[in-house]
């Protein structure tokens, strides 16, 4: 096998299923013999942890939109420079649960930032390293934040408004029409035609990337 990384994303609403769709996607991969890592954003890396805290609990002082983004790139660019360029350096891959288009989507969308800001940042910090395979589970709102509520307490962000997560599913779905690695999986179907949705795409990218590299 060879031994040239690829950079995987999971993305979703919160109760899209992204945990499951990782496990599937780790024990596929292992399978292919992939040596494999594992992050999530925010956070992966121990500092980066500690931001996610901050921004996961419901915190007394108002946390304004801004200071949000910027703790969102902060931990983004820790997990980046510590763990996802060396893996991807080394040659294994990368498994993310949930990386940049998580911002522009909650940020931009939920927060209505300006995408300007937001492409400032991106520009600033991220630097050339880019997902090679997105995927987005799809999932209406409703559904989604019901399922989140029977998993327990709600987070800060999960507390939102029904909107704020309209607004960030439109986002996502803006982005996955305008850029080709990144691909919609309606995660409102029955779960084991979601997992095969998953697989049929990994496969694709499976063979497409030996193709290239053969
Ligand atoms: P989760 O990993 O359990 O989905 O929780 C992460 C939460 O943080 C989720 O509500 C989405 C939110 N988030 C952003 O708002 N912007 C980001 O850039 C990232 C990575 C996550």
């Amino acid at each position: 096998m060879t031994k040239q990384g690829r950079f995987l994303v999971v993305e979703g609403l919160e109760g899209a299923g992204k945990s499951t769709a990782i496990q599937t996607i780790t024990d596929w991969l292992q399978q292919q013999g992939v040596q494999l890592v594992s992050t999530r954003e925010p956070g992966g890396t121990p500092l980066a942890e500690q931001i996610r805290s901050l921004v996961k609990e419901v915190q007394a002082e108002h946390l304004t939109p801004e200071a949000e983004l910027l703790l969102m790139y902060a931990a983004r660019v820790q997990l980046l420079r510590n763990v996802i360029e060396p893996a991807l350096a080394r040659g294994d891959w990368v498994l993310a649960d949930r990386h940049d288009m998580s911002s522009r989507a909650y940020q931009g969308g939920g927060r209505q930032l300006s995408s300007q800001l937001i492409d400032g940042i991106r520009q600033a910090v991220l630097g050339p390293c880019r997902p090679d395979l997105t995927l987005y589970l799809d999932i209406d709102p409703a559904e989604g934040l019901a399922r989140a509520q029977a998993r327990g307490e709600l987070d800060r962000i999960e507390r939102e408004q029904l909107a704020f997560f309209e607004r960030t599913r439109a986002v996502y779905l803006a982005i996955a029409a305008e850029e080709p690695n990144v691909v919609v999986i309606d995660a409102g179907q029955p779960l084991a035609v979601v997992q095969q949705s998953i697989l049929t795409e990994l496969d694709h990218f499976w063979k497409t990337t030996h193709a290239a590299l053969a």
